[in-house]
C-alpha cells in the first residue's frame, strides 16, 4: 500500500472540505481509522510516506510539535510523523477536532484528562492511562485532552492524522486552562533565532538517525534510495551511524569527512571564553551566553577561529594539531548544531 491508496480510501468516507464548517460524522472517521490501522503495518506505505518527511526533512529550518509531511488536498487532512525521545512526552494538549494516531515503532503511554473537570477546576483532572504498542491506532473525535508519553529507552514513532480544524478553539471552551497556554506558547516557533536554528541542527540529526534506523529495520527496496538520502543529509557522526546500520554507503565523492563547514544562522554571534584546563565556545542570546562545548587548551586557536568565520574547510583550521584532530573539532562543532556540512 501506498500513501495514494490510502488518500483514496479517505476520499470515499465522506469527509467535508477543507472550508467546510461542520466536522465530519464519527462513522467517516472510524473508516478512516480502519483504513490507517491496515497502512501503517504494511511497511511499505510508511516508507512512501517517510520519502516525503525526508523532502520535508531538506528544509533545515526550525520545526516544532507535528510538521505534515502531506496535505490532502480538498480536504485539508493533514499527515505528520511523531519522534518520541527516550522517556519523552508531548506535554498535555488539546485537541479540538478529529485525529487519528498510529504508534509505528515501539510504543507509547497516553495519559488523557477530563476535559471538562479540567476547565472547571482550572487544572489537569487525569482520567484514563493506556498503553499503546506498534501497531495500536486510536482516535479522538470529542474534544480531548492527553499526553503521550514514551516510557521506554528507545524511540518511538508514531503516525498522526488530523483535521485541518484541529487546534481552532471551541465555543464550549470559554475560559482558558493556563497549563495548556503555557505548552501551546513552547511550541510557537521564532523563525529567525538563531539559537533555536542551532538546537534545530542539533535535533534535525538525531531524527535522521532514526529515520535511518527505521529505513535499515525494514525489507522494502525503496529504502536504499531514502537511506542514500539520509546519509546525505547527515553529519559526520549520522553518516558514521548510518554506516554502522550494515547497508552499502552510497557511492559518490561525499563520502569520508565533509571538507566545508557553514555556520548554522548567518546572524549567530559565537564567542569564546578561557575556563579550567581549556576553552569554551557559546552562544551569544538575548538571556545571554549559552555555553555549547568545552575543549582542551589546545585547541583554543581553533575555537577562536571558528567564532570569526561563518564557512571554512577543516583543513583551515589553526593551531597545533593534527589532522585527525581538526576532524574531530569539526564532528563536535555540527554535534553542537553550530556549524553544519554544505549539501552535496
Ligand atoms: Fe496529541
Amino acid at each position: 500500500m501506498r500513501l495514494d491508496d490510502l488518500c483514496s480510501v479517505i476520499d470515499g468516507q465522506g469527509f467535508p472540505s477543507r472550508d467546510a464548517a461542520e466536522h465530519p460524522d464519527r462513522q467517516s472517521v472510524v473508516a478512516a481509522r480502519e483504513a490507517i490501522t491496515a497502512a501503517v503495518r504494511d511497511d511499505e506505505f510508511l516508507v512512501d510516506c517517510m520519502t516525503r518527511e525526508l523532502d520535508l526533512m531538506e528544509h533545515p529550518a526550525p520545526r516544532r510539535g507535528l510538521v505534515p509531511f502531506y496535505t490532502l488536498p480538498g480536504y485539508g487532512i493533514r499527515f505528520a510523523f511523531g519522534y518520541w525521545p527516550p522517556g519523552s512526552n508531548a506535554g498535555a494538549h488539546e485537541h479540538t477536532a478529529w485525529t487519528i494516531t498510529a504508534v509505528c515503532r515501539n510504543e507509547l503511554t497516553v495519559q488523557t484528562y477530563d476535559r471538562d473537570q479540567s476547565y472547571r477546576r482550572q487544572e489537569l483532572v487525569p482520567k484514563n492511562r493506556f498503553d499503546a504498542p506498534a501497531g495500536r491506532v486510536g482516535f479522538i473525535y470529542e474534544p480531548c485532552i492527553h499526553d503521550p508519553h514514551n516510557p521506554t529507552n528507545r524511540w518511538s514513532l508514531s503516525l498522526h492524522v488530523t483535521s485541518p480544524r484541529d487546534g481552532e478553539r471551541r465555543d464550549d471552551a470559554a475560559a482558558c486552562l493556563p497549563v495548556l497556554e503555557t505548552l501551546r506558547a513552547r511550541w510557537s516557533v521564532d523563525a529567525d533565532d538563531p539559537y533555536l536554528w542551532v538546537q534545530t541542527t542539533r535535533y534535525r540529526q538525531a531524527l535522521i538517525r532514526e529515520v535511518a534506523r527505521f529505513l535499515a529495520d525494514t525489507e522494502v527496496a525503496a529504502s536504499e534510495r531514502l537511506l542514500d538520502r539520509c546519509h546525505r543529509l547527515g553529519s559526520t557522526a549520522t553518516r558514521r551511524f548510518i554506516a554502522g546500520l550494515g547497508r552499502p554507503a552510497p557511492e559518490g565523492p561525499d563520502r569520508g569527512a565533509p571538507p566545508v563547514l557553514t555556520v548554522t544562522h548567518r546572524d549567530l554571534v559565537l564567542t569564546c571564553r578561557d575556563v579550567d584546563g581549556g576553552v569554551a565556545l557559546g552562544v551569544e542570546t538575548p538571556d545571554g551566553w549559552i555555553e555549547q562545548l568545552r575543549m582542551a587548551r589546545l585547541a583554543r586557536e581553533a575555537v577562536v577561529f571558528c567564532t570569526h568565520r561563518s564557512e571554512f574547510e577543516v583543513s583551515e583550521i589553526p593551531g597545533p594539531l593534527t589532522a585527525a584532530e581538526r576532524h574531530a573539532i569539526a564532528e563536535a562543532l555540527q554535534e553542537a548544531g553550530l556549524f553544519r556540512t554544505e549539501p552535496s
